[in-house]
């Protein structure tokens, strides 16, 4: 590390869209699934060194609005998987302290999907670890239109005023309502594009990218990420 460690900044929100584990996969003459498979591996090992690096809110893009135009096939996989991750989070967030939420429109997920979900986070929700959003479903447009419409039927109930609807209440019907916003934004695998991941949140963040494919990250791309981070220097539309 460059910096003297009083100095060095840990950012207290990180966010990382995984791609690549398609690429992975083929590159070992794999199915596209396997590299999904190990991609979710990482994902839990990602959490355990998220935490003690000191990070404390960690979200990650898991599947988006989009990712429904893949192959019936992959699609079926990526569920399947999800359903497995929210079964064995379960057990683990308890040992491991960490509180799991759920970002994206989870409604037109299977039944039995939404229900692991909602008990995972209702399991989870007095754990005072790492803080874990897993976007599912989840598009930064939908997201705009979906807390649109909160709003706009409190304006129509008479209980919200127009006048009251600042950034900061806007804010507060987005899924990340009371999170503070990511200060940085990994994307593996090389590509330089934020595919509809936290467009709101994300307007501030430093952007982090490698050529590293996701099921290939580690502890040490983590840290390569924060040293990245820590020399950014961020201005705010100031000097
Ligand atoms: C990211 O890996 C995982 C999801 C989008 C679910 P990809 O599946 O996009 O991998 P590539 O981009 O095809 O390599
Ligand atoms: C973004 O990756 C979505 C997730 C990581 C879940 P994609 O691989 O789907 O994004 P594009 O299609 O390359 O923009
Ligand atoms: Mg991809």
């Amino acid at each position: 590390m460059a910096k003297k460690p009083e100095e060095y900044r840990v950012p207290r929100h990180v966010c990382i869209i995984m791609d690549g584990n398609g690429r992975w996969a083929k590159k070992r003459l794999l199915p596209r699934k396997a590299g999904h498979v190990q991609g979710a591996r990482v994902v839990e090992q990602i959490c355990e060194d998220a935490w003690n690096l000191g990070i404390e809110y960690l979200t990650v893009y898991a599947f988006s609005t989009e990712n429904w135009q893949r192959p019936k096939d992959e699609v079926d996989a990526l569920m399947n998987l999800l359903r497995k991750y929210m079964k064995d989070s379960l057990a683990r967030s308890s040992k491991n302290n960490m509180r799991v939420r759920v970002l994206g429109d989870i409604s037109v997920l299977d039944e039995d999907l939404q229900q692991s979900i909602r008990e995972l986070e209702e399991a989870s929700a007095q754990n005072t670890g790492l803080k874990f959003q897993v976007a599912i479903n989840y598009g930064g447009r939908n997201e705009i239109v979906r807390a649109t419409r909160k709003i706009s039927e409190l304006v129509r109930d008479g209980k919200l005023s127009p006048e009251d609807i600042t950034e900061n209440t806007f804010s507060e019907y987005l899924d990340t309502a009371g999170m503070p916003d990511p200060e940085l934004m990994i994307r593996t695998s090389g590509e330089l594009r934020t595919s509809n991941f936290l467009p709101w949140q994300i307007a501030y963040s430093e952007f982090y990218f490698t050529n590293v494919l996701w099921p290939d990250f580690d502890k040490k791309e983590l840290e390569n990420a924060i040293d990245f981070y820590n020399g950014r220097e961020r201005r705010f539309g100031g000097i």
